[in-house]
């Protein structure tokens, strides 16, 4: 059996913050710089995350959540239907406010199956496991906290039920659409033949939509990106201005990436840790997310060459967002 990872080992925070550091340095030394959106969500991330949720340009929860509302009994019918009991296994679980709709359905099936979110943040995942079963009670949880694949195999190692995966928000889009399809071979090669998958893909729509909601009016998306910067300053001993940024989002209809990036608006250099100087030009851009939008067939194609079948398609109202159920072949 796996090791708990909601147990901290001793040494792990040093190894969060070493990873963290290095993956830093190193993105900021690339050409062009570059920084991970997963580190986009420390305790004031998962805040301002919340509040673009809420914003009225932000589209894509509140499209996902009137699929999860309305029809979480037709979603929970066609995981029952894939087969006998089975662990239900969500990666960037968030708050699992959407998620919640699809496990009270289930346990009013009585359907047999163990909830395993999973998060790369500590917070999220602390939250899950102490207030998930008060909210619903009978539901059997065992939060993971840690990396994707990491996970998915101390899953494994926990029971050798058939797996239900979900990936909801769009969040495979925080890929280029190379990596998304590569993730989704991984995934595959993680789950065995029969198992499930439950995605959600943000679909391509008018682009003045998709730009808004990356770019909203109070400019909490802005914060967000600039968060980042204030979390190196404070776990990386770093000194970034942060009114020495801007926030530039753009997105191309004909490719589907929405890309938000961090302007530096002066000549200047940052130190990391007191060692690192890092030197920025006037202009010059840190890349710091994508968030690809995709048509129906792509998400087909994806599935195809993955080695899953697509097996049911749900949209919300507008047709803006789409949950697509695949199974492993
Ligand atoms: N990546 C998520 C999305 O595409 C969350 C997100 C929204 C985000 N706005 C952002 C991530 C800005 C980084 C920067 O919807």
């Amino acid at each position: 059996m796996g090791l708990p990872a909601t147990i901290v080992r001793p040494g792990l925070y040093k190894e969060k913050t070493d990873t963290f550091y290095r993956d830093v340095i190193s993105g900021l030394r690339s050409v062009p710089k570059r920084l991970n959106s997963k580190y986009f969500y420390d305790a004031k991330g998962d805040k301002i995350f919340q509040e673009i949720m809420n914003c009225r340009e932000y589209y894509p929860t509140r499209c996902e959540m009137e699929i999860f509302s309305k029809r979480a009994a037709e979603l929970g019918d066609a995981l029952i239907a894939g087969g006998d009991a089975f662990d239900l296994i969500e990666l960037g679980a968030g708050d699992a406010t959407k998620s919640s709709h699809l496990l009270k359905y289930l346990l009013e099936q009585k359907a047999d199956f163990t909830y395993l979110p999973i998060d790369i943040s500590g917070n999220v995942i602390e939250m899950l496991n102490k207030t998930l079963p008060d909210r619903l009670p009978g539901l059997k949880i065992n939060g993971l906290n840690g990396e994707y694949f990491d996970m998915l195999k101390v899953a494994a190692d926990i029971s050798n039920r058939r797996k239900v995966v979900l990936f909801l928000g769009s969040n495979i889009g925080n890929m280029t659409l190379e990596d998304a399809q590569a993730f989704c071979k991984k995934l595959r090669e993680h789950l065995s033949e029969g198992d499930m998958v439950l995605m959600g893909f943000d679909l391509k729509k008018n682009p003045r939509t998709v730009l808004a909601a990356y770019n909203d009016s109070e400019g909490i998306t802005k914060r967000f990106n600039l968060n980042l910067l204030e979390r190196i300053n404070r776990e990386l001993n770093a000194d970034f201005h942060l009114s020495k940024f801007d926030h530039y989002p753009v997105y191309d209809p004909e490719t589907g990436a929405c890309k938000s990036y961090l302007i530096s608006l002066e000549d200047q250099e940052v130190t990391i840790n007191n060692r690192e100087r890092i030197h920025f030009r006037k202009d010059e851009y840190i890349y710091m997310e994508i968030s690809q939008k995709f048509t129906l067939l792509q998400t087909e194609q994806i599935a195809d060459n993955a080695g899953f079948k697509a097996v049911d398609c749900f949209f919300d109202s507008k047709k803006w967002f789409l949950d697509a159920i695949w199974i492993a072949e």
